[in-house]
């Protein structure tokens, strides 16, 4: 999906902000010194386009916290991941420089995580295959990503072109390979991540158990992770779920989704007298309640809560709300598509930064792997040093 209708070819432009360029100066190394104090983060995200609002104050704000504490940080774009919900080829690489792009334009500093392609280490494919070895399936058959696919499935069989894989099934191992094979410490993810980390929990502990202490064991999500509902007022946003409210749109973009969430409902009793967005936002129509997590995520608290006192009032507010809300999402984004647009570098460029990138995180992940080789008795490969 080349958005913006670059081409690949050797050479040939490709956009991306010039602030990837520090990254080719190998200077996140400096950091190796540390070590032993960091921690260990990892995550990903699927190239499967525009990042969204769900995506970004469920992960991206944490990725960008826990890189300025200081932690070692590996952030990677999932395309094998995104390989499981499509039905013909792709422009992986175009969607790539994409994401690239936004990762770098919302403040992830090149110098100091470590952004990589996660097809750019085939070896997390061998770890999946060996901790494939034991994950019980009907673990798998019961996450909820694979659930909701079949009922889909079921429901419609225009969908018959996309059936249910045994990559999609497999979904989860390959995120515990992901995770596991970097030897994280903390994921930062969204709410809706938490079975498939529990999942990795679970087949790490397993591993560990039939073959020795090898794996390190992540934490869990946090109570506090975000599920960003949808603009529809459904229960989450999402890229398939056209329900999205994205870093690149424009104000005008904006304006226009803010006035399509539904408000018809008026204000409902809250029954507390709580401000806490996680207590009071449930009680209201969905789609209000979406404004006002979007209010409790960007605006000051002052505003949020002379909004709430609103509502808590029955006044008739929606339209003003909507136009608020609108503003603070524009003010959000601008800086964002600024720096998005800022830089055009070659294909070659991207290709060199997401090669040494690539190179920064192969030592630590063939060592995983070979270490689990050698636990479950296959010894080293023999087609590596
Ligand atoms: P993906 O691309 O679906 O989502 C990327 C991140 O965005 C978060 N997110 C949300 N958070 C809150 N509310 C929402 N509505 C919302 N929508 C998306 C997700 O929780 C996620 O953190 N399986 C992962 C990709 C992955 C991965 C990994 C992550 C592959 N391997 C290893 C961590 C570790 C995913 O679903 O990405």
């Amino acid at each position: 999906m080349a958005e913006n209708g670059m081409r690949l070819e050797s050479g040939a432009a490709v956009s991306l902000s010039s602030g990837f360029i520090p990254f080719l100066s190998g200077a996140s190394e400096i950091r190796g010194s540390m070590a032993t104090q960091q921690k260990i983060i990892l995550s990903g995200i699927r190239p499967t386009g525009r990042l969204h609002y769900g995506n970004y104050f469920g992960a991206i704000r944490h990725f960008l916290r826990l890189q300025e504490q200081g932690e070692r940080c590996y952030y990677f774009i999932a395309d094998y991941h995104a390989l499981t919900t499509v039905t013909e080829r792709q422009d992986f690489f175009q969607q790539t420089v994409d994401m690239l792009r936004t990762y770098v334009a919302c403040g992830l500093d090149p110098v100091k995580s470590v952004i990589y392609r996660q097809s750019d280490l085939p070896v997390t494919a061998e770890l999946s295959l060996l901790l494939g070895m034991v994950t019980n399936i009907g673990h798998l058959e019961r996450g909820t990503t694979y659930k909701d696919k079949m009922s889909k499935l079921q429901e419609d069989p225009r969908a018959e072109g996309n059936p249910l894989s045994y990559g999609l099934l497999g979904y989860p191992v390959l995120m515990a390979a992901d995770i596991l094979i970097v030897r994280a410490d903390i994921v930062p993810v969204g709410d809706d991540q938490r079975q498939h980390l529990e999942m990795a929990i679970d087949i790490a502990q397993k591993f560990n158990h039939r073959f020795g202490d090898i794996l390190n064991i992540p934490h869990g999500v946090g109570r506090d992770a975000l599920r960003l509902p949808g603009l529809d007022g459904s229960v989450k946003m999402g890229k398939s779920e056209s329900n999205t409210l994205d870093l690149l749109d424009d104000p005008a973009a904006v304006l226009k989704k803010i006035k399509a969430v539904p408000t018809t409902t008026d204000p409902l009793p809250l029954e507390t007298e709580s401000n806490d967005p996680d207590v009071v936002l449930p009680k209201m129509p969905p789609g209000v309640g979406v404004l006002y997590r979007l209010l409790s995520l960007l605006a000051s608290e002052d505003v949020y809560v002379d909004f709430l006192g609103k509502y808590r009032r029955g006044e008739k507010f929606y339209g003003t709300l909507k136009k608020s809300v609108a503003e603070y999402v524009s003010a959000f984004n601008v800086p964002i598509i600024e720096k998005y647009n800022d830089s055009a570098n070659t294909e070659e460029f991207v290709k060199d930064f997401l090669r040494t990138n690539a190179q920064k995180v192969t030592p630590v992940a063939l060592e995983t792997v070979e270490r689990c080789r050698d636990a479950m008795g296959i010894g080293h490969s023999l087609y590596r040093a």
